[in-house]
């Protein structure tokens, strides 16, 4: 279960109930702006039966015959797995000694550097592909796949190579849909009212999760607990509603930048998932908050200056996880020359709470209002209350904000200024005057 504490943040609650009657109302019915991308609000009980067993027959597959995964995808097709795997299964996934397979993202920038190394990592080892994209064009993963097809053309010949590539993409439209069907890949459906960021939960997360050994079963069950809760059109029983309600009104007040803060770093990955989800959905019409994250208590000795001393536009957002699996003590030393015996024997969860509440305390004094979002041990059950906790309370937040929290015009100007400067056929005039612009 989900809890949210509020009472670090606010004074005095401003009272939303009707603002969030509404958006919810408007989630639930699918007839707010954007209702044609509202499949991820019942997913978790009306997802795929059939497509998920080939999920797991597939990933079952992968792990026997691959070394390596190789997961081409950007965005909304990138970060949920990433974040997914490095938060239940290590940030050093592929350094741990392990039965399943190595997992190597790319298709996620545009760094040569990077490709080649990936290409060099996986040199010699058996391993597949899983190629994410909904549109089937998105020009990072489609580049990134040509060299890895090639790669799997050339190790094992075209027919095998097409045993071992797996598409995740539209049901009936676009390139890697029309590609998939002429070479034969076995494709899983990006469904078409899910926006990329919120698809983790669909074949473009649960694949390569699934592949790494997470239990996709109790993932899909986290979630669909969560979205029993968040039905309730009530604050004090939909931690969803708490939050979108306590973030709302921290803008409203002049709080324009939300820090999403963990003490665990294997939760990065899941706060940069979160950003592009907010960002993404809050960002426009010269709106929103600006999501940011940091890993404590590591950026408490770099950004702990600013938030405690810098301009007060910030708030936190701290998601606090039940007990570690790890029961580490401290040890003694005779020597104690760092003078921490007094530690000793303390148990290492024991020290973080009190690093957690002293924190919590000097950034509320220092005008940071605090949100806390107390959640369970980590496991794949908690992550999926998470994803869908998180993805409802955005739903809400975007209309609270005023805008469609399903759209992202934004993303379209950097790509038509990249095909027009690469010379794409149709963008001549643009590109002629684009490195005008630049003095070219
Ligand atoms: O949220 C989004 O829609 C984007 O981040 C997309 O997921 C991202 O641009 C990748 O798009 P596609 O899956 O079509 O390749």
């Amino acid at each position: 279960m989900i809890r949210v504490d509020d009472s670090k943040a606010l004074q005095n609650r401003t009272d939303l109930t009707a603002e969030l009657s509404q958006a919810h109302e408007w989630l639930q019915k699918a007839t707010g702006k954007g209702s044609d991308f509202v499949g991820w609000v019942n997913l978790p009980q009306d997802y795929d039966k059939e497509e998920f067993q080939r999920i797991q027959k597939a990933a079952k597959k992968i792990q026997s015959d691959s070394k390596a995964l190789v997961v081409i995808g950007i965005g909304g097709s990138y970060l949920g797995a990433k974040g997914a795997i490095d938060f239940l299964c290590s940030s050093n996934y592929n350094l741990k000694k392990k039965d399943t397979p190595n997992i190597y993202f790319v298709g996620c920038g545009l760094s040569a550097d990077y490709l080649q190394e990936i290409m060099d990592l996986i040199d010699g080892q058996d391993f597949s592909v899983n190629v994410i994209s909904k549109s089937g064009t998105t020009t990072e993963p489609a580049v990134a796949f040509r060299f890895f097809k090639a790669k799997l053309e050339e190790k094992y010949g075209k027919a095998e190579a097409a045993k071992r590539i797996y598409a995740t993409t539209d049901k009936a439209r676009g390139a890697l849909k029309s590609l998939s069907d002429a070479e034969g890949y076995e494709t899983f459906v990006v469904p078409d009212n899910v926006g990329g960021r919120y698809s983790v939960l669909t074949a473009v997360g649960l694949l390569p999760i699934a592949v790494a050994g997470v239990d996709i079963e109790a993932l899909m069950d986290g979630a669909k607990e969560m979205m029993e809760t968040c039905r309730r059109a009530s604050l004090d029983e939909n931690p969803a509603w708490r939050y979108a309600a306590a973030r709302t009104q921290l803008y409203r007040e002049g709080k324009k930048i939300e820090i999403l803060a963990a003490y665990e770093p294997a939760f990065r990955f899941m706060t940069e998932w979160w950003k592009q989800l907010y960002g993404e959905s809050e960002g426009k019409e010269n709106k929103g908050i600006f999501p940011a994250s940091v890993e404590f208590t590591a950026d408490l000795h770099s950004m702990g200056q600013y938030i405690q001393q810098g301009e007060r536009h910030l708030f936190e957002t701290v998601v606090r996880f039940g007990k570690s699996a790890s029961d580490l003590k401290v040890p003694f030393d005779a020597a104690d020359g760092d003078g921490l015996n007094f530690l000793a024997g303390k148990d290492m969860d024991y020290i973080a709470a009190q690093a957690m509440d002293g924190t919590l305390l000097a950034h509320v004094e220092g005008g940071v209002p605090n949100l806390i979002v107390s959640v369970g041990e980590k496991n794949a059950h908690t992550l999926g209350e998470l994803v869908y906790f998180f993805e409802y309370a955005c739903g809400l937040s975007g209309y609270l904000l005023g805008v469609n929290p399903f759209d992202q015009p934004g993303v379209e100007a950097y790509k038509k200024n990249m095909f027009a400067l690469l010379g794409k056929p149709g963008y001549e005039d643009m590109g002629a005057a684009l490195r005008e612009k630049l003095g070219r």
